[in-house]
């Protein structure tokens, strides 16, 4: 029977991560993936396509409204959606292949099948008709998350798709009608919105993208409308009929009351992910979930079972690759004895859209929740030279510090190459940074990261261009 130091369940952004991380540091690893390829959610459906996607989609919507006004004459792009699809795949492809290299360089095992926890030190791995059973010291749990469902309405991946339909539809719906206006909503609303689509977005709640910044919802929100997005916040939708050429979705407000119905052709149920666990033996190998569902693990990422581990979307936290991959490292490095640590109070957050929108540390509304006393600094990128002559004005930096000690305790930025940006913010608030370092620090000229710099002036009322 092979035996392992580690054996690691799921091959996404957090288990492949953590598998070298644990090679590195001399462990003998095997990985365990049910997929028929490696990377996860992540670099299979999510984070990676969405952004081939996003990135095709822009350039296509820039070569139709962008460039005549910079002097670029071009005849009107024509959309051919299979090579864009073609483009995304590739990428897919390249990225995939790219962690199949990191896992030979690395020596470790690659075990494709089912992964299933016999008890602390046993995995059973079954696929293709074939079982096997692994010895390990260690285990990690990086399963990772499915999609939320909504009750009654049935998910086809044709008409009724979750964000992995969406990613492949085979032509540019008329109508796009999408459940929910978080991240998924708004990056592949985006997409298909540039590629010819009506996009309607049903929003539970009164306002888009909660638990970003409240200022920075509502200003994107006011950018998307002008883009053409046409959002029904404080509403949900109760049901689909799916049974004639159109989709037919009942919509109602969030509190009860009267119904409307409307048409559309395509529905993007994106209400947020779920833990997945399912076939993985959890419950018999007595290891613990919380009370929505996810792996229970303390500050170490232990889980009620010696020996068991567990990180990324399947643990609490934000669901993000990042936060998975750093999991993933730290994990590793607490296994073989070192002092692994993630730092979640400076995890950044982008929406990939056009502007971006990004996010590092504490919005307002938790600050004032918290009885923080804070400053604030705002710069729009109006008055940015760099976005001037792009004119691409959309959008604005706001730097919040602690009104005592300055310390940086959040960085919220609306606005284009925003998701570049925010790694300044990052890197200044790891080190416990002040909104005066910031401002001190000298950025380059014309860029638009001296947004950020004046900014942080602001927070002292001593913007310079403003
Ligand atoms: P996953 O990536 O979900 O990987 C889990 C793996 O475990 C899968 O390969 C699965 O097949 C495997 N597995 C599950 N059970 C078993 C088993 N029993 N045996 C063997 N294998 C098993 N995050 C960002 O940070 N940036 C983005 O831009 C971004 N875009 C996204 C776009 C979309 C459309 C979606 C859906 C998600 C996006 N995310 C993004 C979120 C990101 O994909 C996840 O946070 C990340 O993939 C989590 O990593 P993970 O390693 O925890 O799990
Ligand atoms: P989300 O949590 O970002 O947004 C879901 C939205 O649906 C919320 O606004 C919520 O209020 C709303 N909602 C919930 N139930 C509803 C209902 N019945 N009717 C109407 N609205 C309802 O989840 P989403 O967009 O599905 O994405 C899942 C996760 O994937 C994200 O939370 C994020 O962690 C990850 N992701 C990250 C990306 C990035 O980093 N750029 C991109 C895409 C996904």
């Amino acid at each position: 029977m092979a035996s392992y130091d580690l054996v690691v369940i799921g091959t996404g952004p957090g288990g492949y991560v953590c598998a070298v991380r644990a090679a590195q540091l001399g462990m003998k690893v095997a990985v365990v993936e049910k997929n028929a390829t490696l990377g996860g959610t992540c670099l299979n459906v999510g984070c990676m396509p969405s952004k081939a996607l996003l990135h095709a989609s822009e350039m296509f919507e820039e070569a139709a409204h962008s460039f005549a006004k910079m002097g670029v004459s071009v005849s009107a792009p024509k959309l051919d959606l299979p090579a864009m699809m073609n483009f995304k795949q590739q990428g897919i492809d390249g990225n995939v292949k790219g962690v199949e290299f990191l896992m030979k360089k690395n020596k470790i095992d690659v075990l494709y099948g089912a992964g299933k926890i016999l008890g602390a030190g046993k995995v059973e791995v079954s696929g293709n008709g074939k079982s096997q059973t692994v010895d390990t010291k260690n285990i990690v749990i990086a399963t990772g998350s499915d999609i939320a469902r909504l009750k009654g309405i049935e998910i086809d991946e044709k008409r009724i798709v979750s964000s992995t339909g969406a990613l492949s539809l085979d032509k540019v719906p008329e109508k796009l009608l999408i459940i929910g206006a978080g991240v998924i909503g708004l990056e592949l609303g985006s997409v298909w919105k540039r590629l010819g689509a009506e996009v309607m977005v049903v929003e539970f709640l009164d306002r888009i993208l909660p638990g970003m910044d409240g200022e920075v919802a509502k200003q994107f929100q006011r950018i998307l409308e002008k883009q053409g997005f046409v959002f029904k916040l404080g509403a949900k939708v109760t049901a689909v009929d799916a049974s004639g050429k159109t989709l037919k979705a009942t919509v109602e407000p969030a509190a009860g009351g009267t119904a409307e119905t409307i048409e559309t052709d395509v529905v993007l149920v994106c209400i947020g992910r779920v833990p997945y666990t399912e076939g993985l033996g959890l419950k018999e190998a007595g290891i613990a979930l919380d009370n929505r569902g996810r792996v229970q693990i303390d500050a170490h990422f232990a889980t009620s079972v010696k020996g068991v581990y567990a990180i990324g979307d399947v643990v609490a936290g934000p669901m993000l690759a990042h936060k998975a991959e750093d999991e993933g490292v730290a994990c590793a490095e607490i296994i073989a004895g070192q002092a692994g640590h993630v730092n979640y109070d400076v995890i950044p957050g982008v929406v990939y859209t056009t502007p971006e929108v990004s996010s590092v540390g504490k919005t307002e509304e938790e600050l004032k929740q918290a009885g923080v006393a804070y400053t604030s600094g705002k710069f729009p990128f109006t008055a940015n030279g760099r976005s001037k002559v792009n004119q691409t004005t959309d959008g604005f930096v706001k730097v919040l510090a602690d009104a005592k000690t300055d310390r940086v305790l959040g960085v919220h930025i609306v606005g284009r190459e925003a998701g570049e940006m925010i790694q300044e913010a990052a890197v200044l608030m790891e080190f416990g940074g002040s909104a005066e370092d910031l401002a001190r620090t000298c950025h380059a000229h014309p860029t638009r990261s001296e947004a950020i710099k004046e900014a942080a002036l602001a927070v002292g009322k001593r913007a310079i261009h403003m």
